[in-house]
């Protein structure tokens, strides 16, 4: 497992959680600075979840977005991998892409991410973005299988700016593909692993 006090940042997230509709500043400059920490812990992800957050709200800010959603999208994409510290940090530095049994074991970070979240009610809204972000427009995706508009929107959106990073950052198996050819990929998936509403809004904003 990636080194971190868990207990330490549980309590904080309690914090964060408590004053998310009062003081949402305050809140999400505390999500950022713990969703950076947990970054920084797990391999080849440095900087990936402020980047997903900010993609995520370029497209929140364009479909119209009011402040309260804003709030929820920007906490679901800083937390969207938050699982990922409850996964093998072997598996997470292989230098190859998973298959099978060890690419379960990943994909479980969605699942786990969520029951360590879904302690906060506070944080309901925001959660239905990090149990939905590997969820596929034409139902392959995971954990639950669903598809289109039954995918909660954060989701969604999140799938589009995290899909984009991903391909846009080199990993331990393969280089970072240009902006141009990421751009192509994710017009290849539209409609069939994304919301091709939101691909076309990620294309006027990025
Ligand atoms: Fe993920
Ligand atoms: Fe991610």
């Amino acid at each position: 497992m990636p080194h971190i006090d868990l207990e330490k940042i549980i309590a904080t997230l309690g914090n964060v959680a408590r004053i998310l509709r009062d003081k949402p500043d305050t809140a999400l400059s505390e999500l950022r600075k713990i969703s950076n920490q947990i970054d920084q812990q797990i391999p080849y992800r440095d900087g990936h979840s402020a980047r997903v957050c900010d993609y995520s709200l370029k497209m929140g800010n364009a479909l119209g977005f009011s402040d309260e959603q804003l709030v929820n999208l920007e906490a679901a994409a800083l937390l969207h991998d938050f699982g990922k510290i409850c996964v093998e940090e072997n598996l997470l530095r292989k230098p190859k892409s998973l298959q099978g049994e060890e690419r379960r074991e990943v994909e479980k970070h969605v699942m786990r991410g969520y029951h360590i979240l879904s302690g906060f009610v506070d944080l309901d809204e925001a959660l239905k973005g990090v149990r939905s972000h590997h969820e596929h427009y034409n139902g392959l995706g995971y954990p639950q299988g669903l598809t289109d508009g039954n995918i909660p929107l954060y989701g969604r959106i999140i799938a589009v700016a995290d899909a984009y990073d991903a391909m846009t950052s080199d990993r331990p198996y393969r280089k970072a593909k240009s902006k141009e050819a990421a751009l192509e990929e994710l017009k290849r998936y539209s409609g069939q692993q994304f919301d091709p509403h939101i691909v076309e809004v990620f294309m006027i904003v990025i």
